[in-house]
């Protein structure tokens, strides 16, 4: 027994063996045979095509690939994903490794899902609608205010190369960078290109601006004047605006006049439905006290 036992072991290596250590789910204990790159193209039409190409490539779980699928149906349906490279960019990212362990057979539900320490993991369909709403392009710098579990930027990864994520809540921000790292260590590289620190991202992340785009996932009742000014010239925001608990989702462009002056174009995602976020936080200090609504 004791022999197996020791034979089993040494027969796990290199990313097998990472991923074995960890707590991670099913989805990174097997190799991946095809690292990602940015011309991967799973085939998306037909379900049980989709499930043997990334079972056999990606080497991840056929159950939870099978409601990944499923869910991106419903997705398409509702116009929260339109664009080919945003759906493919959903179906790459294994949202079971950013769940906790007792909501992963929810991981593909409609709704968010708490992710502990007060905050949540936003449902696919809203992190669908806002990453396609982004316009982004492959080489675009993209902020992401708000990591929580790290799965928004896990799917923009698959979109550009060039990702930074800031968390207020340090234990989670490092639980989150734990997430990644073990990820890449079992072959995920795309997640290489994410860069993520702990701070008050009210202010944004002035070392590499400017941003091509900024996605904030926590709400408040302005646009931080921080993030606008890190926005380069024609730049898109997205961001919840509106009092707690009642935001509506903006999609800002940054316009530049002749004059020089900046003009700002608006639109709402959603056509003026609410839509509940986590609240936009404040840092004083080392401690979050508060959030940053006037
Ligand atoms: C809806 S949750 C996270 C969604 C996240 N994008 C994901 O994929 O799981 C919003 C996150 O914003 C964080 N947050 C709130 N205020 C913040 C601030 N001032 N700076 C950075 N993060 C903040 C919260 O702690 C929370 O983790």
């Amino acid at each position: 027994m004791e022999n197996q036992h020791l034979k089993r072991r040494s027969l796990l290596t290199g990313v097998a063996a990472v991923a074995a250590a960890t707590a991670l789910p099913r989805v990174a204990r097997a190799a991946i045979a095809t690292p990602f790159s940015f011309d991967l193209e799973p085939p998306l039409v037909d379900r049980a095509e989709f499930v043997e190409w990334m079972a056999k490539n990606r080497g991840e779980d056929r159950a939870f690939l099978e409601q990944r699928y499923d869910r991106l149906q419903a997705m398409v349906e509702r116009n929260d994903v339109w664009d080919d490279a945003v759906k493919r960019a959903f179906m790459l990212t294994p949202r079971e490794a950013f769940v906790q362990k007792i909501n992963r057979s929810h991981s593909y539900d409609h709704n968010f899902l708490d992710i502990g320490y007060g905050v949540t993991i936003s449902g696919p369909h809203l992190v669908g609608r806002m990453t396609n709403s982004l316009d982004l392009k492959l080489g675009d710098k993209v902020l992401e205010i708000g990591t929580g579990s790290g799965y928004q930027s896990a799917v923009l990864a698959h979109l550009t190369d060039k990702v930074w994520s800031i968390e207020i809540i340090k234990p989670l921000a490092e639980r989150t960078r734990g997430t990644y790292d073990q990820l890449i260590a079992a072959g995920y590289d795309e997640f290489k290109a994410i860069q993520t620190k702990s701070d008050d991202g009210y202010y944004g992340w002035e070392e590499f601006a400017p941003f091509d785009k900024i996605i904030v996932t926590c709400g408040i009742d302005h646009v931080p004047p921080p993030l606008l000014k890190q926005l380069t010239p024609n730049g898109v925001m997205l961001v919840p605006v509106g009092p707690p608990g009642a935001q509506r989702v903006l999609k800002i462009v940054k316009g530049i006049e002749a004059d020089g002056s900046t003009r700002i174009a608006r639109t709402d995602i959603y056509n003026g439905r609410i839509v509940p976020f986590v609240p936009f936080r404040k840092l004083d200090g080392d401690r979050i006290s508060g959030t940053h609504n006037g």
